[in-house]
């Protein structure tokens, strides 16, 4: 059977690079991945088996080097927080947080998002999303690449529960703008900031290395702040 060649490929919001890694994050990919992540399978996630108690479940997408997860984890011991990140280095340098900073309410699937909401994760089953500062695919050509899209907002509402939040932040004006068309037409959404707005930076939002490197840039950061409609 033939491959399927690149036209069949579909548009990623990534490239796979795994950049500098340094021992101690390929250590803790070896020894902690056992412990934190979701193991590679078909079946859907059993998230009172995965984290060993029943709890609301939190998920980051694209935590990059894990800041904003572990602060959050930490904040919220009653919550279970879920990260997704593709980026090696980035998930071996959560691994070690979690492990020095003791947090046991953390678990980690290193792989696509989109694949894994789509293959492993219930309908309902997630109290709040968090999309911090994804990448802004800033070419024209490259808009397609972007994450928030009409069809990936749609799988999201499908896995909020209702009353779940998702929320979402970027330093690119023109892909919040993007962010703010989209989620107002979605169905089942609504504006915790009113009717076309932007949220206010919540101060416990925590700052993370992609919003530091938007401010030297000069650039300014827009939240989101939706809620699942409990009435669709
Ligand atoms: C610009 S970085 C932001 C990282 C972090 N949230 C921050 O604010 O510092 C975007 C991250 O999203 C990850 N990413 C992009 N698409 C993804 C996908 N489909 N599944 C998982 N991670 C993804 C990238 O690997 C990258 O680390």
């Amino acid at each position: 059977m033939k491959s399927p060649g690149p036209r069949n490929r579909p548009v990623r919001s990534f490239v796979r690079r795994e950049g500098r890694i340094t021992e101690a994050q390929k250590r803790a990919l070896e020894e902690l991945l056992p412990r934190y992540g979701v193991t590679p399978a078909e079946a859907p996630l059993d998230f009172i088996a995965l984290f060993g108690r029943d709890a609301p479940v939190h998920l980051e997408i694209g935590f990059g080097n894990g800041e904003a997860l572990a602060t959050m984890a930490a904040a919220h011991p009653q919550n279970n927080y879920l990260g997704i990140e593709v980026h090696r280095p980035g998930v071996g340098m959560l691994l070690r947080r979690l492990e020095a900073e003791g947090l046991a309410n953390v678990r980690i699937a290193c792989s696509d998002a989109r694949e894994l909401l789509e293959q492993r994760i219930p309908e309902g089953s997630l109290s709040g999303v968090y999309v911090f500062f994804p990448d802004p695919w800033h070419k024209k050509r490259h808009h397609k690449r972007r994450l928030v899209q009409a069809a990936f907002v749609a799988l999201l509402a499908r896995k909020l529960n209702p009353g779940g939040l998702l929320h979402l932040a970027t330093d690119w004006e023109d892909y919040a703008r993007q962010m703010l068309t989209v989620l107002s037409a979605a169905e089942g959404f609504d504006n915790t900031a009113g009717q076309n707005q932007f949220a206010p930076r919540p101060e416990a939002r925590p700052h993370t290395r992609f919003e530091r490197r938007g401010q030297r840039l000069g650039h300014g950061v827009w939240d989101l702040i939706f809620r699942r409609g409990t009435h669709s």
